[in-house]
């Protein structure tokens, strides 16, 4: 057939709807991954396993950031569903897209509350030390030369409480847990930095306060046992209209780690408006100072190691995983680009506190 008739052969509309989207859609680069390059700093954006498969979405990584999280691709739930039996697939296609594109990798997350249930059915310290050994082993060693960095113990407070949250690890194990934990990742890639994750350290009140100080007790002791932890993870999940940054408790936890040698992570960056009602969306310019602030207020006081955000764009993101308002001003989370892949002003906040470092 030659190509007069090969093209003929193909429906109209086929042919149109490719170079529409090859022409339309990817919107220009906001420069944030070259901005970011130059001034060394790790920024990063959480990724699903199909955005990698979508042109538009891929791109947008590419053009953005120099790092990538697999969203839920590395989670217990996601690796080791089944004792023993591992499975990488997704992962490897997160981890293969930063390769061919030079991002490098943040591991996300190992030791988190909320397991597949057949770990949480556990019921003595040996069998649990043991299944955390071989899963730490396993997922931290296949990725030796791909992921930097991880999120070693995740959440290992209660939300609301300023209590360690009780989780089967805890149970059988007590407090130490945490630090068997860097110990084990740190056996199994003595050169990733090793992340304590946690939410709501970067936020204002009392009880948040409290948490700060618990997390900096933990980390004392761990630093005290030549526990190699690397950074505290400040998730930074934004909630407007219901949070708001506390620059001096924040400042003054980033210092104090600084103090110990230990750096900040600003791990999980976004914005949600599930709690706002319609009519009270906040205005472009309260995203581009939470996005912003958190990343300079972190940078300006403690070590920073880099700055990841939750998502790229709204058009492809999730739904706000608690959506049960159905007065929410909006169901996706906030990110850097809106539902139609506009850029939202979290961009300029980012770039601001980026240029400043
Ligand atoms: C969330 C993901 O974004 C969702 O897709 C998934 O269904 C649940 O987990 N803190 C964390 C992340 O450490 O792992 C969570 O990610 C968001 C809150």
């Amino acid at each position: 057939m030659n190509r007069r008739r090969f093209l003929a052969s193909i429906p109209l509309a086929l042919l149109c709807a490719g170079a529409g989207q090859a022409l339309a859609q990817v919107p220009p680069s906001a420069g944030l991954r070259a901005l970011a390059d130059r001034k060394s700093f790790r920024f990063g954006s959480a990724i699903d396993p199909e955005d990698v498969g979508n042109s538009i979405a891929s791109q947008m990584y590419i053009d953005n950031v120099n790092s990538i999280t697999p969203r839920n691709q590395l989670k217990w739930n996601a690796t080791e569903k089944m004792p023993g039996v591992f499975s990488f697939g997704p992962a490897d296609q997160v981890v293969g897209f930063a390769r061919r594109n030079n991002m490098r990798v943040y591991g996300h997350t190992l030791v988190w509350y909320r397991t597949p249930d057949w770990v949480s059915a556990i019921n003595d310290a040996e069998t649990i030390r043991a299944a955390m050994n071989r899963h730490i082993k396993q997922v931290v060693g296949r990725y030796k030369g791909s992921i930097d960095a991880w999120d070693v113990v995740n959440e290992p407070l209660e939300y609301d409480v300023p209590d360690l949250r009780d989780c089967v690890f805890r149970r059988l194990l007590g407090d130490d847990y945490i630090r068997m934990s860097f110990d084990m990742a740190h056996e199994a890639n003595p050169d990733a930095m090793l992340v304590l994750n946690e939410t709501h350290l970067e936020k204002k009140s009392d009880v948040f306060e409290q948490k700060r100080v618990r997390i900096l007790k933990i980390v004392e002791d761990l630093v005290a046992r030549k526990t190699p932890i690397g950074a505290v993870g400040l998730q930074s999940h934004f909630r407007p209209g219901l949070d708001r940054i506390d620059p001096e408790g924040m400042g003054r936890f980033c210092a104090a780690l600084k103090d110990m040698g230990v750096g900040v992570f600003i791990t999980e960056l976004d914005a949600s408006c599930h709690f706002l009602d319609r009519g009270k969306v906040p205005t472009p310019v309260s995203y581009a100072e939470v996005f912003g602030d958190v990343i300079t207020i972190a940078a300006e006081r403690g070590d920073l190691k880099g700055a990841t955000v939750w998502g790229m764009s709204e058009k492809y993101g999730e739904l706000d995983e608690k959506d049960t308002n159905p007065g929410a001003a909006c169901t996706k989370r906030v990110n850097l680009y809106d539902e139609n892949n506009d850029p939202r002003s979290s961009i300029d906040g980012i770039k601001r506190a980026i240029e400043a470092m």
